[in-house]
Formats: structure tokens, sequence, C-alpha cells
């Protein structure tokens, strides 16, 4: 194999460097498995399909949000803050494990989140709960805007208090947060050696795709990275995932190394956030029963159908491997039970004594 070109080797020590540099507090499981998944490869027709466990990250049932919040929450090492607050969707994964968290570092979390109301406090909220992680539910009101006013306003009651707060984004999804997935590239890229692979993962807040994006120009530049929308269009996300990317490369001391146009983003296996849609349930009972592999019903489940989709309309290569990214969000799954509830025959057996 030809050495690569000196230029390119210099500029990858100094992104070597600045990635040690920026401020991150070490709290996932790393690295992650890297397992193969042959009958769900077999059953689509691919050369191969991996699947990175970022399900395993070891954070409040483990998830994508973990690699993030190292970089996110690297400012509270300094001993300043006393409280963390975020905001999230009413089973936001990015909330609990923000709570998980915060409280591996020593400090309090409290949580706006929104949207329909709930009757149980199930899945993520059961978790949150046990974080002790006080919530304000805004009823029937997700909005960014909504959510992030409300955090700062009890920022600024809890400032009066005496109390030190300190604020992480939606979804962690800033410069700095996306570097723990430039980190991911490089970690994968250890994995796999080089050579091409498509890599496909959900888009939330868009923080892990420009992450992978970036990570992929600088660690393994023959990865094809494919974002699949849970919620919302393709075209705000690629450019929201390069604006990001342009961030992060920036924290690193790099120019922009891409731009949308660079993002590939497919938003045809959307739905509405939250809930679930037919193709991702069928994705999800595919891949326990093929793999063994669990999913939840927002984000993985549908990322995943959108990965089959894409594999059987010619959109991926067959000849190519694909990297599957399990981003995580598992305890939602424990918030959906209704929607399976016929998913296997469940027979209830009287015991002889009781007829
Ligand atoms: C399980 C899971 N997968 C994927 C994502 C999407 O990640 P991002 O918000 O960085 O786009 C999220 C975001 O909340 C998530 O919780």
């Amino acid at each position: 194999m030809a050495a690569a070109p000196p230029g390119r080797e210099i500029v990858m020590s100094l992104v070597e460097e600045r990635l040690e540099a920026v401020g991150r507090v070490p709290l996932a499981v790393l690295p992650t498995p890297l397992q193969e998944a042959p009958r769900l490869a077999a059953h689509l027709g691919l050369a191969g399909l991996l699947v990175k466990r970022d399900d395993l990250t070891g954070l409040a049932m483990g998830g994508n949000k973990a690699r993030k919040l190292e970089y996110d929450l690297a400012p509270t090492a300094s001993g300043e803050f006393d409280v963390v607050l975020t905001v999230g969707g009413p089973q936001s994964n990015h909330a609990v494990l923000t709570a998980a968290a915060a409280r591996r570092l020593g400090l309090e979390a409290k949580l706006v989140l929104g949207g329909p109301d709930v009757a149980h406090r199930k899945g993520n909220l059961l978790l949150g709960a046990l974080y002790g992680a006080e919530t304000r539910y805004l009823l029937d009101d997700d909005a960014n805007d909504s959510l992030a006013a409300a955090m700062e306003a009890w920022a600024c009651e809890l400032r009066a208090t005496g109390r030190r707060p300190f604020l992480v984004p939606l979804g962690g999804s800033t410069p700095n947060g996306a570097l723990g997935y430039v980190r991911a590239m490089r970690e994968l890229a250890a994995q796999l050696g080089p050579g091409k692979v498509q890599l496909v993962a959900a888009v939330g807040s868009c923080g892990t795709l420009a992450g992978l994006a970036l990570g992929a120009r600088l660690f393994l530049p023959a990865a094809r990275v494919v974002g699949i929308s849970v919620s919302r269009e393709a075209d705000p996300i690629a450019a929201r995932a390069a604006e990001l990317a342009a961030g992060s490369a920036a924290l690193l001391g790099l120019p922009p190394q891409l731009g949308s146009a660079d993002v590939e983003v497919h938003d045809a296996f959307r739905g509405e956030y939250g809930v679930a849609t037919e193709a991702g349930r069928e994705a999800i009972l595919e891949s326990a029963r093929l793999e063994g592999l669990l999913l939840d019903p927002v984000y993985t489940g549908k990322a995943m159908a959108g990965f089959f989709g894409l594999a059987r309309s010619g959109v991926l290569d067959p000849a190519v491997p694909v990297v599957f990214l399990h981003t995580g969000g598992l305890p939602i799954l424990f918030s959906f039970d209704d929607d399976f509830d016929d998913a296997a025959p469940f027979t209830k057996v009287f015991p002889r004594s009781a007829r």
C-alpha cells in the first residue's frame, strides 16, 4: 500500500493533538463492540453488515449521547457548577443520559421536557425519576424555542437562589458534542481498517451526523455516511450538520471540511416525532428475530427501516459492507409496550388447581 502523502500525515498528527486538547470528561465505555449481523445481511442481500454497538456506551442503558456529553459537559470539571439543565421531548434519551452523566460527575440534573400528556412515568421518564432529576413538563409543547426559554428561565430562578447551573442545549448537538462522533470515527477506523464502507445512522438534532461526516473525512475517507432522518426534512438537516461540522472542524484548527451538499440524508422513512411507524415496527421485529438485536421505535427502529429501504431499492451498494450505528434509546421501548402487544402469541394457562 502506498504511504500517505506527508502533508496529510502532518495535518492528521495536528488533528490528533487537537482532539486530545479539547476539554473532555470520560463517561462512555469505549470502544464499543463492532458485531457481525450475518442473517440480516443475507436477508437484505448485502456482502456484509456490522452493527456498531453504541447502545452499549454504559450510561443510562447506553446510547450515542454519552459520546457527545463527554465533550458537552467538559466545562463542569472546573467545579464551577452544581446542577446541569437540559431539554428534550417526552421520552428524551439525551435528557436522561445527561441526568446520568451529571450524577456520575457528582452533580444534580434538572430537565425541561415537552410533549403530549403522559399518564405514567415509563421508559426514560422512569430513569429520570431514579436519577432524581426534577422535571418540568411543558404540556403539548415540544417546540425547541419553548423548551430553551423554559430552561433559561429555570436557570435564572436557580441562580437567584445561589445555585450554579450549567446548560446543555437540545440533543447536546454542539460543535463540541459532535467531536464525540469525530472520535467515534477514529475508533471505527481502527476497528475496520481502510477500505470502502457505508455507515448508516439515525438523525435527530444532527450532532451525531455532523461528527460522523467530519470524522469520516478525517479518519475513514473511503466511508459513505448515510443519515436517516427520524422526523425532519433532509435539507435543513444537511445544512445544520454541515454548520455543526464546520464548528467542530474549527475546534480542531481546521477550515470547514464539508458543505451541506456533502451530507447525505434520507427523509422518506421519517414519521411524527415520538410516534412509531409501521416500517419501523417491522424493522424492530426483524432485527430482534434475526439477530437478537433490540431497537427502539423513535430512532433506531426508523433508522433500521430506512436502511432496509435503501438496501432493497439499491441506493446502498450491496457489494460494499454496511455498518449500522446503533445509537441506543432502548428505554423508550418500555413506553411502547402497547404497540407490540400482538408481536407473539401469549396464552394464559390456568393452573389445574384453579380450574
Ligand atoms: C437513540 C438515539 N438515536 C439517534 C439520535 C439522533 O442523534 P442526534 O440528535 O445527534 O442527531 C438520538 C437523539 O436523541 C437518540 O436518542
